[in-house]
């Protein structure tokens, strides 16, 4: 027996049948020729009975793909095979994927057939299979759940009718490894001729062990797994792509077999598939989440800066993914944050990182890790400019019911005074567009929060904003009796830290009046 697994991807029938997995006929396409490119051996294009552009998108995938073998689903019917052979009619390498449930519970509630008449059609609907094409596979849905005498007779039937692949599903992810390990083997043992046929998993994670399942059948003797990029499929899933064929390389000592895949393209075939989606891979999914190759412990960090093997069995490199990072959150050093921060252009050593890192602690205590902004943001916090670049003179707003409202700013930096005058649709929205016009910056407001501090009279507006410069956030806060200063101190506050991080910044560009206030309109 040879030792290659062939890779089934059926991202594009079982995948794309899951909820909010759902892709245009041109999506598809763009997907189909990704796994091409991955190296998979059979792409599962769809179901062509299903729909009308489920036949045209498996239609436009046979014209276009030509390395991999194209696969579509058939239920052991006359319509659904037809409907294969109109949806792979442009395929160099066509296989009729044909399937019939067998379990006395599938039997019972599906078809209402009994052993011989399911017998007699499945029979019947290989042997036409093969008539009209090259490769013919055939699943006796929740094969697991078969009974064992009737699973056999079934799987003998088909190999003698000239069937290439045999594919045991464990339709509700039900079975165990050593049982289904034990069941691939039964086959391998009883079928006559069974080494003339490729034996097929295809093992659904309800009880996440989809993986597991199907590397227990491939020790078994199976050599075609069917799996899905990111494990997407029915309910939870499909035994997942990436993690099969990188623990078949990463293993090879326990699990020598090999595959065809190309393994530093899945990572961005990941990427694709949730682009083309819009559906993300779990952050802690193995090999193509975001953390899969992120430290954050500070005893993790310390070990992986020194030698990498400590806690990594791979390279992210090796699948195509991002280099690793050290993630800076509430577990992390001193040691770490340090060497970040220098890396950030902000080099600090005692009492002020010590400083720094007792704010850096507290920022983390909600449990998440701070981004390079939000560490620059914290070291500026703790090392305030000398002199921020504008102060605020004057912030004048006139609003009421009748619309617009106007704001008159006046600031001051190196020591000249500018002023502007703006409208607006309320007067925080004015001041803000006069302040604009005074910095030359063109700044999105990405967040505004405005909160009472005390109570009666006293009580004091309390703005904290993150503003949108060039790409980068940057934060700001301020406390004022009026609203609208308040306002425009922290937008100021925001902006002053930008103007600090970037200490080449250009000076304003836009033509504002010194001292005499200019209006600008909307
Ligand atoms: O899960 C299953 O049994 C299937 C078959 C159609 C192969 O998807
Ligand atoms: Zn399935």
């Amino acid at each position: 027996m040879d030792d290659v697994v062939r890779i089934f991807d059926t991202t594009l029938r079982d995948g794309e049948q899951s909820p909010g997995y759902g892709m245009t006929a041109e999506q598809k396409l763009i997907l189909a020729r990704q796994l091409d490119e991955l190296g998979v051996d059979v792409i599962e294009a769809g179901f062509p009975a299903a729909s009308p552009e489920d036949l045209e998108g498996v239609r436009q995938i046979a014209r276009a793909v030509k390395g991999a073998t194209i696969a579509t689903l058939a239920r052991c019917n006359d319509g659904d095979i037809e409907a294969c052979v109109r949806g792979l009619e442009p395929a160099d390498k066509p296989r009729l994927h044909l399937f019939f449930g067998t379990s006395q519970l599938h039997l019972d509630a599906k078809t209402g057939l009994n052993k011989k008449d399911a017998l007699d059609l499945i029979v019947r609907s290989v042997r036409l299979g093969k008539k009209l094409f090259p490769e013919v596979e055939f699943s006796p849905e929740d094969a697991t759940r078969t009974e064992e005498s009737f699973l056999l007779e079934v799987v003998q039937a088909v190999v003698d009718e000239g069937v290439d692949v045999v594919n045991i599903p464990d339709t509700v992810g039900y079975t165990v490894p050593e049982e289904y390990f034990k069941r691939i083997r039964l086959l391998k043992e009883k079928i006559r001729n069974i080494d003339n046929v490729i034996i097929s998993t295809h093992c659904h994670n309800d009880l996440g062990l989809a993986v597991a399942n199907s590397l227990a059948a491939v020790q078994a003797g199976a050599r075609q797994v069917e799996c899905t990029i990111n494990g997407i499929g029915e309910r939870a899933g499909n035994a997942s792509l990436e993690e099969i064929v990188t623990t078949l390389r990463i293993r090879g000592d326990a699990l020598p077999f090999t595959t065809n895949i190309n393994h530093e393209k899945i990572f961005e075939t990941s990427q694709l598939l949730s682009a083309l989606t819009g559906v993300g891979a779990q952050p802690n999914k193995a090999i193509v989440g975001r953390n899969a190759f992120a430290h954050e412990s500070g005893v993790h960090q310390q070990g992986w800066l020194k030698d990498r093997r400590t806690y990594e069995i791979m390279t992210p490199e090796s699948v195509g993914a991002p280099p690793a990072q050290l993630v800076l959150g509430r577990h992390s050093g001193r040691r770490a944050l340090a060497a970040r921060l220098t890396e950030l252009g902000h080099p600090m050593t005692g009492s002020q990182l010590n400083h720094v890192y007792d704010n850096f602690l507290k920022a983390c205590e909600v449990g998440k890790a701070l981004d390079d902004d939000e560490l620059i943001q914290l070291a500026l916090d703790n090392r305030p400019p000398p002199e921020p670049p504008y102060t605020i003179n004057l912030v004048q707003a006139s609003a009421g019911s009748v619309k617009p409202a106007t704001a008159t700013v006046q600031l001051t930096r190196d020591g000249r005074t500018f002023a502007a005058c703006a409208l607006g649709d309320g007067p925080v929205e004015a001041a803000y567009t006069a302040v604009d016009t005074i910095t030359g910056y063109s700044c999105k407001v990405v967040e505004y929060e405005l909160r009472a501090v005390g109570t009666g009279r006293e009580t004091e507006g309390e703005v904290s904003v993150r503003v949108q410069i060039a790409e980068k956030t940057f934060s700001g806060r301020a406390v004022d009796t009026d609203i609208v200063a308040a306002s425009v101190k922290a937008y100021l506050s925001a902006i002053n830290k930008a103007l600090a991080l970037r200490e080449r910044i250009k000076p304003p560009q836009v033509a504002v009046a010194e001292k005499a206030p200019q209006i600008i309109s909307q």
